[in-house]
C-alpha cells in the first residue's frame, strides 16, 4: 500500500470523508484530461479526417467507372496485371477495404496521387508479389485444411511491416 500525502486528513471527526489533497488532485487531473479530449475532438472535426478524404477519393473513382463496375478490371483500368478477370468495382473494394486497412495505410502508400496506373512506387510492386504469394499459400493450405484461407491481414494486422522476430 502506497502512503499518500494528505491521507491522514481525509477523515473528519464525524467519520465523514473530506477531500484529501490526493483526491483533489485526481479530480483536477480528470478535468484537465477531459478538456484535452474535447479539444482534440474539436480539432479533428474541423479538418476532414484522413479516412474522409480517402472515402471521397474512392467515391470519385467509382463515379469515373460508373456502368463498368462488372467489366473485367483490365478493360476498365490501365495497368492491371494480377487482378485480371476481377470486376473493376471489386478491385476498388479490394483497395479500400482489403489492402489499405490490412496494412493500416492510405492509398498513397502504394500510389502516386492521381496517377493510379503508375508503378513508380516499390510498395505497389511488392503488393503484386504479395498477392501472388497469398494465392500460392492458399493453394497449399487447401491441401492441409479444405476451408482455411489466409489474406493480407493474416500477417500484416494493420501494419505495413509485420514483425517476424519473437
Ligand atoms: C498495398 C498497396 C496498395 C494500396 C494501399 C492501394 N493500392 Fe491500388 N493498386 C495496388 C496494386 C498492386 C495495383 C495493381 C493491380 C494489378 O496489377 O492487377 C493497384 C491498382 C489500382 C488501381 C487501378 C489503376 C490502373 O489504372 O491500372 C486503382 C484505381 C487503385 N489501385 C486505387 C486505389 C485506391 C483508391 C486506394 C486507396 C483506397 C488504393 N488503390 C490502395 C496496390 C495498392
Ligand atoms: C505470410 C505473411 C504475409 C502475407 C499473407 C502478406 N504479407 Fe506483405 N509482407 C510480409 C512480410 C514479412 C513483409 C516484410 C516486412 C519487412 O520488410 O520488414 C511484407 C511486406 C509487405 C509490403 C512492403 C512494406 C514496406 O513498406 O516495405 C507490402 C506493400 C505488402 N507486404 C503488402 C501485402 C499485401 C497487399 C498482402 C495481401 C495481398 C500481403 N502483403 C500479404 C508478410 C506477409
Amino acid at each position: 500500500m502506497i502512503i499518500m500525502p494528505g491521507r491522514k486528513n481525509s477523515m473528519s471527526m464525524k467519520g465523514v470523508k473530506t477531500m484529501s489533497t490526493h483526491s483533489r488532485n485526481r479530480i483536477l487531473y480528470a478535468i484537465l484530461c477531459c478538456g484535452g479530449i474535447a479539444m482534440t475532438a474539436a480539432l479533428t472535426n474541423d479538418t476532414p479526417s484522413f479516412a474522409q478524404e480517402e472515402d471521397a477519393v474512392v467515391r470519385e473513382l467509382e463515379k469515373s467507372i460508373a456502368g463498368k463496375e462488372q467489366e473485367p478490371a483490365e478493360k476498365v483500368f490501365k495497368n492491371i496485371k494480377i487482378m485480371r478477370g476481377i470486376p473493376a468495382g471489386r478491385v476498388l473494394r479490394i483497395m479500400e477495404r482489403g489492402f489499405a486497412p490490412a496494412l493500416g495505410v492510405g492509398c498513397e502508400y502504394c500510389h502516386v496521387e492521381g496517377k493510379w496506373a503508375s508503378d513508380s512506387l516499390d510498395t505497389k510492386q511488392v503488393a503484386r508479389k504479395m498477392w501472388t504469394m497469398v494465392g500460392t499459400i492458399n493453394k497449399d493450405l487447401k491441401t492441409i485444411r479444405a476451408d482455411a484461407t489466409v489474406n493480407c491481414t493474416t500477417c500484416h494486422r494493420g501494419a505495413p511491416k509485420p514483425e517476424a522476430k519473437r
